[in-house]
């Protein structure tokens, strides 16, 4: 009895004392968190409250900001928290090998972001372990610019639809090792924005979150050195609002009001939002139209430097808060305007940016056959530092702009507008001998200028050659649309597909019947994802086949092959044929040569030496001298290291 009455007392002591444990072990945790969260303050906070001084000067607000970063941080969950405590660790984590990308629409791919989470297994077996979801925030009908003129950043279109579903998605893919991207138009927003509805009923506060002028001649000053970037589809870089008598600035369409990032509470506000989104469990946010977000009268409006004094505040902001988080500059400018966007490695901005140049000079050689440019771009590209990450890519979502390298190409006699027309014609293929197919965009009449829309396997001649029945061209065109893939995965950086590439998706011109798509050509290329085509893909006689089994043998090798590793040292190598492209990646003891036949002709391939090769494609090793390699063909050869080096000496 007495032993009773002492355990009864012993466990009534454990339950008053259980709360309490509880309650402490919480409070224990609470403290470790905030102590983690002051340190990565304290790490920034000096540079952090220097620019965020020098720019803005207010003291109050910048307190403010601090308040609310340690609210975000409170508010982010722990699967995440832990998320970034891991990446914090393994700094490079999204750099690897392993990671490839992929691109896509959520309505076209799955209807909805559910949908996106039934299709998980799909998009596994193309290797994909990054997603990057086109826009889905709420964006009004008819006025979206394909979901770049956001209405609510913290709304999901209905359509497509929740917060909630968008949060459960991004757990999904983390338990299946997949990352999560999302677009951050940090530019404007929608005039149908809570801010813009409020500063056009005049509201002073609100319309100074944006560029407003009564008086004309402020407008018309910026525009003698502004660049138009839809002299088209939307030309000028301001819209009059009859209504209110004012004009606003839209250096993208009328409906997409450009944010005044002078005004401290825009920016405080756009980084509450970039957080709240980041805390819903993105693992890359894309910076859209970045260099666009200071503007300056007299200038082109474009990679002001206080451009990247924001850039760099958000990237602390992010290292503060969400550290797991990587940056991914839009910064679709001339190729000496790009890589500033990485800082330096003391004071790191984005971690990665489109390799946009590579992009558009790799389709001027498939036109002109002649590799010189791209061989110079790639070296511009390969002396940059190691750290530097860039996103490799042969069709997005947008246009192609034909930004190359002019001055170059004019000293070999091309000339800018000549030369534009000239590839504009090849890729319409109204040229000699030209199997591609696609549609122009934005042509400027005063400039001459034109920009190019089309699917990657359209470029590459799978429509003509579909059209035609012709079997030989379609062999040609899979060759050519492999090929160009095996030489985007050679680049140093990570390769983005574009959701219907891997089964070889052509043009879609039915957006010429939807009144609001008619007017923008770059819809050619964003149509529905052909579901019933990935049934072929088991034919591996189909299109489908034929450029899902060969591309995924190449992510393969690039995601086993040591040869492909982030930091491999790559170059180019000097080879007597202008249609020739060698590039080498090198480990301490292997050697990749990656050599590319820009050409419909069958090229007689040198190696360095007589030696011993493997060919990574048919995994066969033998002595090797000479390969024939096929029009539009390519080779990845792993030797031993140093056999470049041997040929050189000889
Ligand atoms: C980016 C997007 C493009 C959009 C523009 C304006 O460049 O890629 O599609 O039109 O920003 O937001």
């Amino acid at each position: 009895m007495a032993k009773r009455v002492k355990n009864t007392a012993k466990a009534a002591a454990r339950k008053t004392a259980a709360p309490k444990t509880v309650a402490t072990k919480a409070a224990a945790a609470k403290k470790r968190e905030d102590a983690v969260f002051q340190e990565r303050l304290a790490r920034h906070h000096d540079e952090l409250r220097w620019l965020y001084m020098e720019l803005y000067g207010n003291d109050a607000m910048f307190a403010e900001l601090c308040g609310q970063m340690k609210q975000y941080y409170d508010q982010r969950n722990g699967k995440l928290k832990k998320l970034d405590a891991e990446r914090e660790k393994k700094s490079e984590w999204y750099r690897g090998r392993e990671m490839l990308g992929m691109m896509m629409y959520i309505d076209n791919f799955a209807g909805n972001i559910k949908g996106v989470g039934d299709k998980l297994s799909y998009l596994e077996k193309c290797n994909v372990n990054y997603i990057h979801l086109m826009p889905f925030l709420d964006s009004p009908k008819g006025r979206s610019d394909g979901g770049y003129a956001v209405a609510d950043f913290r709304k999901v279109k209905p359509d497509l639809g929740t917060m909630e579903d968008l949060s459960a998605l991004a757990e999904q893919c983390h338990d299946r090792g997949i990352s999560l991207c999302m677009d951050f138009v940090m530019n404007h927003t929608s005039e149908d924005h809570e801010w813009a509805k409020r500063a056009r009923q005049g509201d002073g506060e609100y319309m100074s979150r944006y560029f407003f002028y009564d008086d004309p001649a402020i407008p018309r000053e910026y525009e003698k050195t502004v660049p138009q970037v839809f002299p088209t589809t939307a030309p000028g870089n301001f819209t009059y609002l009859p209504d209110l008598k004012h004009y606003v600035m839209t250096t993208f369409y009328p409906y997409q009001w450009d944010l005044n990032y002078r005004n401290p509470r825009v920016f405080n506000e756009m980084m509450y939002n970039f957080l709240y989104l980041a805390n819903q469990g993105m693992d890359i946010i894309r910076i859209d139209a970045v260099p666009y977000i200071w503007k300056e009268l007299g200038t082109n409006c474009r990679n002001l430097p206080q451009v990247h004094t924001i850039v760099r505040m958000m990237r602390m902001i992010g290292e503060i808060v969400c550290p797991g988080i990587v940056l991914l500059g839009e910064v679709v400018m001339e190729p000496d305007k790009v890589a500033p966007y990485f800082g330096t490695v003391e004071k790191p901005e984005c971690h990665m940016l489109y390799n946009v140049t590579t992009m558009a000079t790799t389709w001027n050689t498939v036109a002109t056959r002649d590799i010189r440019l791209l061989r110079k771009q790639m070296d511009i590209v390969c002396a940059l530092p190691r750290e530097y990450t860039f996103l490799n890519y042969l069709r997005c979502h947008d246009d192609i702009g034909w930004g190359l390298d002019y001055g170059t190409l004019s000293d070999w006699g091309m000339k800018e507008v000549p030369h534009k027309k000239y590839l504009n014609d090849y890729f319409q293929g109204k040229t000699e001998g030209s199997v591609s197919r696609g549609e122009l965009y934005n042509e400027d009449p005063v400039t001459g200028d034109a920009r190019f829309c089309a699917t990657t396997a359209s470029m590459c001649g799978v429509e003509s050659a579909g059209f035609e029945r012709d079997k030989e061209k379609m062999e040609q065109a899979i060759r050519k649309d492999l090929m160009l893939h095996a030489y985007m995965f050679t680049q140093s950086g990570i390769p983005m597909l574009y959701s219907g590439d891997e089964i070889g998706q052509v043009n879609d011109y039915t957006y010429k019947d939807d009144p609001d798509k008619a007017p923008d050509s770059r819809y050619i290329h964003r149509g529905k994802f052909c579901w019933e085509l990935v049934d072929n893909i088991g034919d591996k006689s189909s299109v489908q086949g034929g450029i899902f089994n060969g591309l995924e043998r190449l992510e393969k090798i690039r995601r086993s092959e040591p040869v492909f590793n982030a930091d491999a040292p790559v170059h180019t190598k000097d080879y007597s044929d202008q249609s020739i492209l060698w590039v080498v990646r090198v480990t301490e003891d292997e050697e990749l040569h990656a050599v590319f036949n820009f050409s419909d002709n069958v090229k007689t391939v040198w190696m360095p030496e007589a030696a011993e090769y493997t060919d990574l494609l048919s995994g066969q090793t033998k002595m090797i001298d000479t390969v024939e390699l096929p029009g539009w063909g390519f080779l990845w050869m792993k030797g031993g290291a140093g056999r470049t080096r041997s040929r050189k000496v000889n």
